[in-house]
């Protein structure tokens, strides 16, 4: 025992640190789950939920690009009553906060979906994404419009007790007026950032390679963008806000705390590492016992401009 705290807490959201796994690159735990000690790791976001299944976009949905990835999925998901019936159980195995990531096609369908999953007591918070650039309808028409993140806020709010994650677009001009939207209507917390809208083309068909065309960009390309939005968010709204964009290594995890972020969720390194996640909270615990730090959450916002 190093003596070192990592915990910290959002709402009534307690986490033993601040490593939290991001939606979309976990499944729903059960695709980590042989790799790291779910025990061991902050908290779990599933995949993206909606009221009813969805098979998603077609293939080809996944590329690799210099330094990141682009991914077009479109939300495949088992939608919510399946994902309680048959995905809810393996979780229950484990002591780890569960977060439900939430998307939808109309605010009645965020709703709805809250209303249903609020019920199961394995569910510690809920993660609204209102910033998907992978699908039709829903996604960044709501995260590119601050009216429609406070009404969808608003509402989320007013069915559950527990806490309510907004999940919030890098693909808008001011990020910090999207976060107070959220604060002024009672959200929890925000998460920043979700992918950046790219593209990527064949030169010899001419053909994009995403069967979509564009994709999320994810990755330590987006690192930069990431650390600058949840800056300009720590600046400007007292908000707890969960880092997420590029995480590679426990000295990302450190920076995104001192630019403002209270705990930070990692993605795109799963695919590459399924290991590190529970490796990452090691590397902390030690980097703080090396600095003198008790209290992890004393890094959050200590940056010195
Ligand atoms: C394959 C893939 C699928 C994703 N699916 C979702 C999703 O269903 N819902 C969501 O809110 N974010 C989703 N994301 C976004 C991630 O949760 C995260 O915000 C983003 O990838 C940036 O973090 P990273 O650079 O560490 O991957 C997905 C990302 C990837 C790579």
């Amino acid at each position: 025992m190093s003596g070192v705290d990592l915990s910290l807490q959002i709402g009534s959201l307690k986490l033993r640190n601040p490593i939290m796994l991001a939606s979309g690159t976990v499944g729903y735990g059960n695709e980590i789950a042989e790799f790291a000690d779910l025990n061991k790791i902050g908290a779990i976001v599933t995949k993206s939920l909606s009221l009813n299944p969805r098979k998603g976009n077609a293939p080809q949905r996944i590329i690799e690009t210099p330094a990141g990835m682009l991914n077009a999925i479109g939300l495949a998901n088992v939608g919510v009553e399946q994902f309680l019936k048959e995905k809810i159980p393996f979780l229950k195995q484990y002591d780890i906060p569960l977060i439900c990531n939430i998307a939808a096609s109309t605010i009645e369908e965020y709703v709805e979906c809250t209303r249903i999953l609020t019920t199961e007591d394995a569910i510690k918070a809920f993660e609204i994404n209102v910033s998907c650039p992978n699908v039709k309808e829903g996604g960044l028409q709501f995260g590119n419009s601050c009216q429609m993140v406070s009404e969808i806020t608003a509402k989320v709010k007013a069915e559950t007790d527990k806490p309510v994650i907004i999940k919030l677009s890098p693909n808008v001009s001011s990020i910090a007026d999207f976060a107070k939207a959220v604060k002024d209507e009672g959200g929890d917390a925000v998460s920043a950032i979700n992918t950046l809208v790219g593209t990527s083309f064949n030169i010899f068909t001419k053909r994009s390679k995403l069967k979509n065309v564009t994709g999320g960009l994810s990755g330590p390309a987006i690192k930069p963008v990431a650390l600058a939005k949840v800056l300009e968010i720590k600046q400007k709204v007292d908000i707890p806000i969960i880092g997420i964009g590029g995480i590679m290594n426990w000295k990302d995890v450190v920076e995104f705390m001192i630019v403002g972020a209270s705990a930070v969720q990692i993605g795109t390194l799963n695919f590459i590492d399924p290991y590190a996640s529970e490796r990452i909270v090691a590397e902390l615990e030690k980097y703080c016992v090396e600095n003198g730090i008790n209290k992890i959450s004393d890094l959050t916002g200590s940056y010195i401009l």
